[in-house]
């Protein structure tokens, strides 16, 4: 069932996704050699319940954060631990979800630590540009496909993987509603896009095979062949002129230039 918001409605689910975004700017500025990832989280824990929000993938069919970071070669859902200590030249994707006054946000971003190799940059360029070309499509009249295809087609031609295991979804009152949104398809394809649906986007991309593995924490994600991986997300409302990001990049990126 997809639910089809006004614009009221949407300025709520607006209102989360800048606090997702702030939050992810504070996250930012923290990552640096020698933090671990449960200091992260705790960081986006404090700073989202002092914004009146509460962290919703907290206790989300069990999960045991309020973040989600990946580190490298995991590929989304990364449990923080005392036990991952971040350092020079790591990537380091960062997830993370709140609900506030009845609505959801939820956004993702993969940060640089220090100097990072050629290869990895571009990994991460290719997948915000597969972000922002798959969002182009989703305006009303068009298909969950054609985002789907922009996606995959930009990524593939790079040479980099798609993983298919996981995917985008509706937001709203709820944190996963439908429709599913794949990073892979065909144009044309897929249910509809109308006016005041609200989804997220999320291209999770390998640098080598697309292969993943499901470790046995339940949660983690990460590629078979431990090359690294990148993961960023927008919310977007669909709208009759074209999309409407919900998320906002630039708070994250003027925090981390002035870190
Ligand atoms: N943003 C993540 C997703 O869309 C949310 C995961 S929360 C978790 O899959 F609790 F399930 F980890
Ligand atoms: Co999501």
């Amino acid at each position: 069932m997809i639910y089809l918001k006004t614009d009221e409605e949407i300025e709520l689910l607006r209102e989360n996704n800048i606090l997702v975004s702030r939050t992810l700017a504070e996250v930012g500025r923290h990552i640096r050699p020698g933090v671990t990832t449960k200091e992260l989280d705790k960081i986006a824990e404090d700073f989202i319940r002092s914004n009146g929000a509460t962290p919703s993938c907290l206790g989300y069919e069990g999960y045991p954060a309020a973040t989600c970071i990946s580190v490298n070669e995991q590929v989304v859902h990364g449990i923080p631990s005392d036990k991952i200590v971040i350092k020079e030249g790591d990537i380091v994707s960062v997830d993370l979800c709140t609900l506030m006054k009845g609505f959801n946000g939820d956004s993702a971003y993969t940060f640089a630590v220090g100097e990072i190799g050629d290869d990895v940059r571009r990994l991460l360029e290719v997948t915000k540009e597969a972000l922002y070309r798959g969002t182009a499509q989703a305006k009303a009249g068009n298909r969950v496909g054609d985002i789907s295809a922009a996606v995959q087609d930009y990524v593939e031609s790079f040479g980099y993987g798609v993983v298919r295991e996981l995917e985008g979804h509706g937001l709203g009152r709820k944190m996963h509603e439908d429709p599913g949104v794949p990073n892979y398809g065909a144009r044309g394809r897929g249910p509809l896009l109308r006016e005041g649906m609200v989804i997220c986007i999320e291209p999770m991309i390998t640098m080598g095979s697309r292969a993943v593995v499901f470790e046995r924490d339940g949660w983690t994600v990460r590629t078979r062949d431990r090359k690294p991986a990148a993961h960023y997300e927008f919310a977007v409302a669909i709208r009759k002129d074209g999309p409407d990001v919900l998320t906002d990049f630039g708070i994250i990126e003027d925090a981390i230039k002035k870190a």
